[in-house]
């Protein structure tokens, strides 16, 4: 969709660009005229050029007259200036019907989108129940130029383009640990920490861990040393953005996760952003229509409302396309704009809220992942744990979003479906005490 909003985009401006050098070659030939007609009043190929590049005046004329020139000449000489004149007239006429129609073709820049739709798609729209608008927005051209250090990281650690990255600072140096011993387990080898301290670098770089540090003039980064879980948070949607620009699709992961398959197995990579969910069941991981009451209003007493569980901005798959890298901007400038704000909360206002008077939504694909594949700890230890079929279900990470025990819970999950502790899970409360 917003491929093709470009396509239309350039179209249009490509027109704009036509008509403008239009009009500068008519100003030009304008100019060129008013010039020749005051340096060659006589015409350009007459045998007597003039003596100065004055402008013809009276007096030149008289002289010309007293001079033994005759009043034929001179008559001549005033029929070509009424030529001229008259041509210079046209051309200007021509020049701003030329001007009207540029203004116009501006302020339809606006609508340009139902002006030209009829150009560029004209398939018909086929029979009931077989059309299917795409979902699938095309790549942005890589540009290497923007982090050439990372484009030659990528380029070794990527696999297919595609690559799990964590951001981790020393305060969480234990649950990463038990992330990447989860992930190596798994026999994933496309993953990299982007390391936001010195310790967490060469503890990624002793344990054999694809780690990226930011150079220090690299201007965010002091955010990532001391700041806290939602500073960092601001500071992932930056970051990001250069991988997505550099042509990869991330996997974006937060270090609370143990993997215990590969998640690339999973996706559907159908969409702009697909991410795992904060709901824990199908109504709230997948959508649902919630009745809102209200007697007073009688007949009318039912509002329906559309609801869904946020997405989880801690695990998510991003497609290189430009609807993912507006998504990016706009929750990294909402974020610094509004510093109190919830990350979470600001990535799913972004991307579902619809364009209203005032706003231009976003708009992006999206595709909620499986809440059995992709588990929370709350689908975990509310759900699965206590079900013996659900137990036996190979999830593909499992995120301890929900519980503030994060790393004893992550260890747990590790025991649980690494090494097959039955009981590994079952000491903990099914939420915080
Ligand atoms: C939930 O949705 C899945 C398909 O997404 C379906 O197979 C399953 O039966 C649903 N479960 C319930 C309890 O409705």
């Amino acid at each position: 969709m917003t491929g093709r909003r470009d396509g239309l985009m350039r179209s249009s401006s490509n027109h704009s660009f036509r008509m403008s050098r239009i009009v500068i070659a008519i100003a030009i030939g304008v100019v060129l005229g008013f010039i020749f007609a005051f340096l060659y009043p006589n015409g350009l190929f007459r045998s007597d050029p003039p003596t100065s590049g004055r402008r013809l005046s009276k007096s030149d004329l008289q002289m010309a007259s007293s001079d033994c020139e005759s009043s034929e000449r001179i008559s001549m000489l005033k029929a070509d200036i009424i030529a001229l004149k008259e041509k210079n007239a046209e051309l200007k006429k021509q020049l701003r019907e030329l001007s009207q129609k540029l203004l116009s073709a501006e302020q339809r820049k606006d609508n340009a989108e139902t002006e030209f739709l009829p150009l560029v798609q004209q398939s018909k729209a086929g029979a009931f129940g077989t059309v299917k608008a795409s979902r699938t927005n095309p790549n942005v051209a890589p540009d290497g130029s923007v982090n050439p250090r990372l484009a030659k990281i990528l380029e070794e650690v990527a696999v297919k383009k595609e690559i799990i990255v964590a951001l981790a600072n020393s305060n969480v140096k234990d649950m990463l640990e038990v992330w990447y011993t989860s992930i190596k387990k798994v026999g994933i080898s496309n993953f990299l920490v982007v390391a936001l301290d010195d310790e967490i670098y060469s503890f990624c770089k002793s344990n054999n861990v694809p780690v990226y540090k930011r150079d220090p003039d690299e201007g965010v980064d002091s955010i990532g040393r001391t700041g806290g879980n939602h500073a960092v948070s601001g500071l992932k949607f930056r970051i990001l953005r250069e991988f997505l620009q550099l042509g990869y699709s991330v996997l974006l992961s937060d270090v609370d996760i143990v993997y215990l398959q590969n998640p690339f197995d999973h996706l559907h990579r159908d969409s702009d952003v697909e991410s795992m969910t904060d709901g824990h069941d199908n109504r709230t991981a997948y959508g649902f229509n919630d009745v809102f009451d209200e007697p007073a209003m009688g007949w009318a007493r039912y509002a329906h409302t559309m609801r869904i569980w946020v997405y989880n901005s801690g695990f998510f798959y991003m497609r290189p396309t430009v609807p993912s890298i507006e998504l990016l901007d706009r929750v990294a400038s909402r974020l610094a704009r509004e510093p109190k704000s919830w990350d979470q909360a600001v990535f799913n206002e972004e991307l579902f809220f619809p364009s209203h008077p005032g706003y231009d939504g976003l708009h992006a694909s999206k595709r909620t992942m499986d809440y059995y594949l992709f588990m929370n700890s709350k689908v975990l230890f509310k759900t699965v744990r206590k079900d013996a079929n659900l137990r036996k279900l190979k999830p593909v990470v499992i995120h301890v979003n929900y519980h503030p025990e994060k790393l004893a819970r992550m260890q747990a999950v590790f025991e649980y479906y690494v090494n097959g502790k039955q009981d590994a899970l079952d000491s903990f409360p099914d939420g915080s005490q």
